[in-house]
């Protein structure tokens, strides 16, 4: 038996390594869980960040969030699960979003922004879960002007394969025939994936896409070589094939499938800040402190 997989002459690609998150703190003090960057892992370009914050259940008046703070360089994606997320920004941009719901800010050449729990969240409490993302931007792009895709969870896309065994969710690229409506600025795909026992998903995925899938819940085995991994392991593929596919144990197994076409650029990166080289780095923090990237307007 061939534990390849292949499917109309596509090959497997097999994985390069499964990595378990560490548990940090984010922000004013929110739970998360991060596969990369760590000491372990620094980046799967043009992948610099994913954090799972939570999730956590959240006592009246005690939900955390991330005040006022600056980005250049890449692009921040939320994706909130459970609860409800507030951001507003030194464009004069504010908006709410809710169970479901994404967002993707190109930060370009630099705003401020603050992700905070919505008050009405803050005063009854609950369920926070949800995921960043950072993605890279090509240096040619580093600066340029911050843009928003606020996109509800209505208008994301849902693929259901013809029997039912698998629910994709396509946030970016395409999947099962299904395409995304946000844009990026490099080619990526975005999927949560939602399996049902013992199902396979398989996704196309050609050389140089970087691809990783990290597990929210269930176990399942991946790649060619059916490595296992489960809750909270991100999932590493080699780029020795064209394809990448997965099956579900005994549980359901729910997956974000992440992939994108490397930058093989230098990377300089301090806090909230990305780019090429250090003294772009220490630009970043003198146009910040001086005010260049803006500030909240609060009434
Ligand atoms: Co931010």
């Amino acid at each position: 038996m061939s534990t390849n997989h292949e499917t109309n002459g596509a090959r497997g690609r097999s994985v390069a390594r499964v990595v378990t998150s560490i548990e940090t703190y984010e922000g004013a003090g929110f739970p998360v869980h991060r596969p990369f960057p760590t000491r372990a892992l620094g980046e799967i370009d043009p992948f610099l960040l994913l954090d799972r914050m939570g999730p956590y259940d959240a006592a009246p008046g005690q939900a955390a969030g991330a005040p006022d703070h600056p980005h250049r360089g890449f692009e921040t994606v939320t994706y909130v699960i459970d609860g409800e997320m507030e951001h507003e920004d030194s464009a004069g941009n504010r908006g709410r979003l809710g169970p479901g719901d994404v967002q993707w800010m190109t930060a370009g050449a630099g705003v401020v922004h603050s992700e905070m729990p919505s008050r009405a969240f803050q005063e009854r409490g609950g369920r926070m879960h949800g995921f960043q993302l950072w993605v890279n931007l090509p240096r040619k792009e580093k600066m340029i002007a911050p843009r928003y895709q606020d996109v509800p969870s209505g208008r994301i896309p849902i693929a259901v394969a013809p029997d039912g065994s698998a629910r994709v969710k396509v946030i970016a690229g395409e999947a099962l025939g299904a395409h995304a409506i946000i844009d990026t600025r490099t080619p990526i795909f975005y999927l949560h994936v939602t399996l049902r026992p013992g199902a396979r998903f398989t996704q196309a995925a050609p050389p140089p896409y970087n691809v990783f899938a990290y597990v929210l819940g269930g176990e399942g085995l991946f790649g060619a070589d059916e490595r296992r991994a489960g809750v909270d392991q991100a999932v590493v593929f080699q780029t020795d094939g064209d394809q990448v596919s997965f099956v579900a144990g005994a549980q359901p197994l729910d997956v974000l499938l992440i992939g994108g076409v490397p930058l093989r650029e230098p990377i300089a990166r301090y806090g909230p800040f990305v780019m090429n080289t250090p003294r772009e780095i220490q630009q970043a923090i003198d146009d910040f402190r001086a005010g260049r990237m803006g500030a909240i307007d609060r009434p």
